[in-house]
């Protein structure tokens, strides 16, 4: 086929048609709207080749985004519209001052929703009446004050097992692997919680692998951003269903475990624990919310996988950068032990009451929280209906990222903000600082509002407990030939490119 002049002249024109309206679309989102600002686009593919071709990790693109754009700018990537909103100022009046428009979560995608059960989860359901029953639920049965203190045997005997691990490490290997240890722990705490069982460490281990391949899987695709090609990824679709039938295998039979216990009485092999009710699962199994009536397996695997994937990662990169800090730095790390034993002496017994004592232990966690945030942006949240935020307009539904670690990197806002100094909170720029971001955003490792994390005093809790008692029992030192090393990558949460090894030499024959 041969073109001629005149077609030649109708391509080019439509081009330049398309380019116009391209430029049009991606500013405005397709209408009379008023978006924030962004990179202009490609046709149809928005930002989303120029994204993927710059092979570096979207941080590091927001962060020179966020100086070309200011506070408030979009990305158009694919047919998926994303505000990003890095000021304090415009977090907080999102989050907390017009707190109930900014609460909602924006679609799903068909993955997603395989694993959502079609949004039943607390962290994706749409702001709501099926949220609202949820979370109350949650807050009701695991971090209520009294239900926090029913059950704290579970965390005496998982910290327990935990020290006794460490030091067989420790002998085995003459050092000891944090974040793996930790995240063994947190995790056997959490299925206690939720099924009120004590379960032998290969079946948690098993769960921890399934969770972190769902949290892999359900992380964004290029389908998430242009749907038109979800049918070339039928693959994908595929293993993701073989992934869930994996899931629902290894938590159905425990499920089916409890309510045995709960209605019938069961336990032949002992390995329910929890008296009748105290276990998340149980008031699960009588919960009929308004919009979706009683609840069934499906339901139950992924509301308890919530929880546990929640609560696992995040608590446990925590302790890690903690204790990374501890050994570089000794002087904290000794400070830190002076307090320990002023409190509960050396072989004291560290309750749950004492580490609210030490005001030490919560400034290193605090700071660790500022420097190390385990998340460097929220969950994605959405607009209930059209609102106005910075002067622009957020369509409702589009995707609204906020990108909280600026907070904490903004030499503005931090003195010296790369560096590592727990005194700060103690007499310095973070004294008074509200981590809950409710009277203002200088740091949110939980989020604010609505959506803030509603576990966080228990996922402090977790850390403030492990720290404590590994550094009452342990010194802790740098490996000689591998010693810590500050380098982050991007997993679920930010964690250390080479995950922190180091040497514990027991305190017992030690002089402070
Ligand atoms: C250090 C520990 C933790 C950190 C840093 C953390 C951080 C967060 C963040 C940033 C969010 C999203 C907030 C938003 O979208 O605005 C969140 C939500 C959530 N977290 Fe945590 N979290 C931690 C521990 C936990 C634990 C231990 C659990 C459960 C036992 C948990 C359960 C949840 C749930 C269910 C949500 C969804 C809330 C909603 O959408 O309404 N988290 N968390």
């Amino acid at each position: 086929m041969e073109l001629n002049l005149i077609d030649l002249f109708i391509i080019g024109l439509s081009l330049v048609f398309l380019r116009l309206w391209w430029r049009y679309w991606s500013a405005t989102g397709g209408g009379r709207k008023n978006l924030p600002p962004g990179p202009p686009g490609w046709p149809l593919v928005g930002n989303l080749v120029q994204i993927i071709l710059q092979r570096r990790h979207f941080v590091f693109i927001i962060r020179e985004l966020r100086k070309l754009y200011g506070p408030i700018f979009t990305l158009q990537m694919g047919q998926r519209t994303m505000v990003i909103v890095t000021d304090p100022r415009l977090i907080h009046e999102a989050l907390v001052q017009r707190g109930p428009t900014f609460a909602s979560r924006p679609p799903d995608s068909p993955i997603r929703l395989v694993f959502s059960v079609g949004k039943c989860a607390i962290n994706s359901a749409e702001y709501g009446p099926l949220w609202r029953t949820l979370r109350k639920n949650f807050v009701t049965e695991l971090i209520t004050p009294t239900r926090v203190k029913q059950c704290s045997w579970i965390r005496k005997w998982a910290v327990e097992n935990h020290m006794k691990r460490i030091k067989t490490e420790s002998f085995e290997k003459g050092f000891v692997e944090v974040m793996n240890n930790c995240r063994l722990t947190i995790c056997s705490i959490l299925i206690c919680l939720c099924f009120g069982a004590k379960i032998s460490e290969e079946r948690i281990k098993k769960i921890e692998s399934i969770l972190k391949d769902v949290m892999l899987i359900t992380s964004p695709q290029l389908p998430d951003f242009l749907p038109i090609l979800t049918p070339l990824f039928h693959r994908q679709m595929k293993e993701a269903k073989a992934l869930r039938k994996r899931q629902l295998e290894c938590l159905v039979p425990l499920i089916s475990s409890r309510r045995a216990f709960v209605e019938k009485g069961e336990n032949p092999n002992q390995e329910m624990v929890s008296p009748i009710g105290a276990a998340y699962i149980d008031s699960l199994f009588g919960l009929e919310p308004a919009t979706r009536g009683p609840l069934g397996e499906e339901e139950f695997v992924t509301l308890c996988s919530e929880i546990i994937s929640a609560g696992t990662d995040t608590s446990a990169t925590t302790v890690e950068w903690a204790l990374l800090h501890l050994v570089m730095n000794q002087e904290i790390q000794g400070k830190l032990y002076q307090e320990i034993v002023d409190c509960v002496g050396k072989d004291g017994d560290i309750k749950e009451e004492d580490v609210e004592k030490m005001p030490y232990l919560d400034a290193i966690v605090k700071e660790t929280f500022r420097r190390h945030p385990p998340g460097h942006f929220l969950l994605s949240h959405a607009a209930t209906k059209d609102a106005e935020l910075g002067g622009y307009t957020i369509p409702a539904g589009v995707h609204v990222e906020f990108y909280t670690a600026w907070v904490t990197e903004n030499p503005d806002i931090w003195s010296n903000p790369s560096e590592f100094k727990p005194e700060r909170f103690l007499h310095g720029d973070g004294v008074g600082v509200d981590i809950t971001g409710t009277r203002g955003v200088k740091m949110v490792p939980f989020g604010a509002g609505r959506r803030i994390c509603p576990a966080w005093t228990l996922g402090v809790l977790h850390i403030n407990l492990l720290v404590a008692k590994m550094v009452q029992a342990f010194k802790w030192l740098p490996v000689p030939d591998s010693p810590p090393d500050l380098d982050e990558t991007y997993a679920f949460t930010v964690v250390m490119k080479n995950p922190l090894k180091a040497v514990i030499v027991p305190r017992k024959g030690i002089e402070v």
